[in-house]
């Protein structure tokens, strides 16, 4: 497998490094100190194509491969990971699931719009006692005598949850199939019933928006279930292989953003007459940041091309998503250390790395789920070529 990157790759990379510095960056102190959700960005990256890259133009999205998508999230989420998780959402856990799953009128009526950046997407999995236990959806979908579900239940932590305006559901519609009965459906938001929580006060990724949602009696039509009746677990799982990737790519930006910052401190910062990069103390914590980051990257794009070449990946994306998000912690904390006291304070960027490089260790799945999901591989794989 060649990692080399064409000159279409190239050019994603540089376009998204320009937006990321010259339209994120200014703003996301503030936005980390306020919470405040980057609605502007947000458009800006709907109008660039950043927020559908994978779908096909005929669904209004730039039609890109994962490799651009990986890319293009490492450059925003240097500057602000807040932002890198916004778009991730949307493309990796809403617009793929729609494009994949969805019938032809939800593919123009929810897809085109979201991929064009027009609205925006939220994925709803995990419920206040459901989390990495998955399978054991509380939420419920009652078939009415006319056809339509009626949704029970609550959602919690979820991305883009206040801000969204198409909800992807997943909901127990048949208890005695267990996961088999699960289905995933499409809410709008302002359906009666439907209601959206306050916007959580979080460590890290500030300016992103999680809530908690709850359903009363939300009624659906047939015509918003997406895949068949039943199929929602297996469409949850397919949908995360996805997102891990992206999750990784996020924490890799984290990684490479406050590694750039401890180099760039290197040179400045005089210790023992000499700028510190001269010690060899602070060129080894250099070296070993660069290992890493490079390491994840190669992952990352691993994976990424493995599912543009229709391959299984779903070892390949749970391990890029438990070494990039373990070395984002690694690599935040040793950027900090080579900072010293600067590092602990907010002004000079790096502590911010680590507050935001810790959710890449828990959201879709935590790094306890990724060891669970490649050991299962690894096994698989044995099994078959033995
Ligand atoms: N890809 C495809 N299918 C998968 C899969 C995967 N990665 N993992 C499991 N499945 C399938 C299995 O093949 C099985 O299918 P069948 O029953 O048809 O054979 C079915 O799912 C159940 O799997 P298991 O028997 O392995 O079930 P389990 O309960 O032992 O394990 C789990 C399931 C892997 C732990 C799963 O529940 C899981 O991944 N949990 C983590 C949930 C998660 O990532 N949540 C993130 C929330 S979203 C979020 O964070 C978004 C955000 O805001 C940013």
């Amino acid at each position: 497998m060649t990692f080399q990157l064409s000159e279409d790759h190239q050019a994603i990379r540089d376009a998204a490094k320009e937006f990321a510095v010259n339209e994120i960056a200014p703003t996301a102190v503030e936005r980390d100190k306020t919470a405040e959700f980057p609605t502007e960005i947000v458009q800006k990256m709907g109008e660039l194509g950043f927020m559908g890259m994978m779908v096909a133009p005929e669904w209004g999205g730039a039609g890109l491969d994962t490799v651009c998508y990986t890319l293009a999230l490492e450059e925003i989420a240097k500057v602000d990971a807040s932002c890198a998780v916004i778009m991730s959402v949307n493309n990796s856990l809403v617009c793929w699931v729609i494009e994949t799953f969805g019938t032809p009128e939800q593919k123009e009526r929810f897809l085109r719009p979201l991929a064009m950046g027009g609205k925006l997407g939220a994925y709803c999995l995990s419920e206040p006692g459901v989390g990495s236990d998955a399978t054991q959806q509380a939420t419920t979908a009652t078939l009415q005598p006319d056809g339509s579900y009626l949704i029970n239940g609550a959602k919690n932590w979820i991305t883009n949850g206040t801000k969204a305006d198409h909800y992807i559901v997943f909901a127990q519609s048949d208890p005695a199939k267990k996961h088999h009965g699960i289905t995933c459906f499409l809410v709008e938001k302002g359906m009666p019933g439907f209601e959206i929580g306050l916007k959580e006060d979080k460590l890290g990724i500030r300016s992103s928006d999680t809530c908690s949602l709850g359903f009363t009696d939300v009624r659906v039509g047939p015509d918003r279930i997406v895949g068949a009746e039943g199929q929602g677990f297996k469409i949850a799982m397919e949908t995360l292989n996805g997102g891990r990737i992206g999750i990784a790519a996020q924490a890799l930006g984290i990684a490479s953003g406050a590694m750039e910052k401890a180099i760039r401190y290197s040179f400045e910062r005089h210790a023992f007459g000499q700028p510190i990069n001269h010690l060899q103390t602070i060129q080894f914590k250099l070296a070993d940041m660069q290992v890493k980051t490079e390491a994840a990257r190669m992952l990352i794009f691993r994976a990424a091309r493995k599912k543009d070449a229709g391959e299984n990946y779903i070892k390949e994306a749970a391990m890029a998503k438990l070494y990039a998000s373990r070395i984002a912690m690694e690599v935040a904390t040793e950027a900090i250390q080579v900072h010293g006291g600067y590092g602990y304070v907010r002004e000079y960027l790096v502590e911010r790395a680590l507050r935001d490089a810790k959710i890449t260790e828990i959201y879709e799945g935590t790094s306890e789920i990724q060891h669970i999901v490649i050991a299962r591989q690894l096994m698989k794989e044995y099994e078959l070529s033995n």
